[in-house]
């Protein structure tokens, strides 16, 4: 069977089409208020991040060019959103997508995405109260709160406008919603009851909405935008793909909560615990250990507790293992649904990148 090393490098395939991203994002975030702009732009120049999101978006852009729309083959083009220019016998294909008004508008939510990401990280930062971001101060740090609180503001406001130039309202419909989500999810981890930071299915449920959603919705709206019906199976498996993409991507992003170097993740380490949240490794640890359930409900609040914590997942020899192959099964997951689509040398790209996010290190 073939090597992941073999399947197409994601980063590389869509370098050069994010290249103009920061420059653009630069002008899409200026405003006459310095402050603003100032903090905003400084996650899209010297700090941007893993760019996971846009790099997702550009090539589930290029994977749906080479399917077919569902009942589409041979009919007119109906979409509003393209130009004629754009179809070759109503469809947008992979030959004629780069540099195609469809192309132009996935690259553009691309961004949006990214702006929606860094405005959720500034705020969160600001609520996590942690100091750190992409290897240097967050914002709040920089700044103060008011700035950080009003620089996230901007940001959504700016993806907001951008969003409506889609002129696509299920796009804006679809994107709204993942905004509502994100919140949602902040929410669900703010008011857990004892029983429910217990539960793995309430970890997993807040997981979705304050992660995966953002990049399920994006993934769905990048199959609207390139002519694939809401309800279509090109849609759905994009979807689909997103949806435990992101799950496993959230889940290996709590294990190296515990297993990676602050200065390696470029943010707090440990952090999840010192807000009282248990993650993936932690519940297991307690489905092990009973003494652990009683200082999961109470948020490690007594001296102590974490110490005591992180020595029962040290000690255990399954812990760890089982918030391992709970990643690699909505891996395996995202795998399965980007596979119901045709092959292509862009969605072999994100076969790999999905092995990529769980393997990362940072
Ligand atoms: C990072 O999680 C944070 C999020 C995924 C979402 C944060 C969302 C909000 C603050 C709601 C407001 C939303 C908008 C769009 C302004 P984390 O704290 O677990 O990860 P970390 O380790 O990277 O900090
Ligand atoms: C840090 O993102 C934020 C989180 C770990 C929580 C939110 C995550 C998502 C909304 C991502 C869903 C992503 C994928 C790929 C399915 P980060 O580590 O990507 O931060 P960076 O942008 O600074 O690299
Ligand atoms: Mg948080
Ligand atoms: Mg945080």
């Amino acid at each position: 069977s073939k090597k992941i090393e073999d399947l197409p490098d994601p980063f590389k395939m869509v370098e050069k089409e994010l290249q103009p991203f920061s420059d653009s994002i630069k002008e899409l975030v200026s405003t006459d208020q310095p402050i603003l702009s100032m903090a905003a732009k400084h996650f899209f120049e010297k700090r941007h991040g893993k760019r996971f999101r846009p790099t997702i978006v550009q090539l589930m852009a290029k994977t749906v060019a080479a399917c077919t729309p569902e009942g589409k083959q041979g009919k007119e083009w109906e979409w509003s959103g393209a130009s004629e220019i754009d179809m070759e016998g109503g469809v947008v294909t992979s030959k004629n997508h780069q540099g195609s008004e469809v192309w132009r508008k996935q690259a553009q939510l691309g961004q949006i995405v990214e702006m929606i990401h860094v405005a959720s990280l500034i705020h969160d930062d600001v609520l996590d109260e942690a100091d750190t971001r992409r290897g240097g101060e967050a914002v709040h740090k920089l700044y103060s709160n008011k700035v950080a609180v009003l620089a996230g503001d901007y940001l959504l406001a700016r993806a907001s406008v951008l969003l409506a130039r889609l002129e696509n309202t299920a796009v804006v419909q679809i994107m709204a919603t993942a905004l509502e989500s994100l919140v949602a999810g902040e929410i669900m981890q703010l008011k857990a009851s004892p029983e429910e930071l217990l539960q793995m299915e309430s970890y997993l449920k807040k997981s979705y909405y304050k992660t995966a959603s953002l990049i399920c919705y994006a993934c769905r709206s990048t199959a609207l935008l390139g002519g694939h019906a809401y309800g279509s199976t090109v849609a759905t498996a994009c979807e689909e793909f997103g949806f435990h993409m992101g799950l496993a991507f959230q889940i290996q992003d709590d294990i190296l909560d515990f297993t990676a170097a602050a200065n390696i993740l470029g943010k707090p380490a440990l952090a999840d615990m010192n807000l009282g949240l248990s993650t993936a490794p932690i519940l297991y640890a307690a489905q092990e250990f009973d003494h652990l359930r009683p200082l999961v409900k109470r948020r490690f609040k007594e001296k102590g507790d974490k110490q005591t914590a992180l020595e029962a997942l040290y000690k255990s020899k399954t812990a760890m293992n089982k918030a391992k192959q709970l990643a690699q099964f909505h891996a395996q997951r995202a795998v399965d649904a980007l596979l119901r689509l045709p092959q292509s040398d862009a969605r072999d790209a994100l076969l790999r990148l999905t092995y990529v996010v769980i393997t990362r290190e940072k």
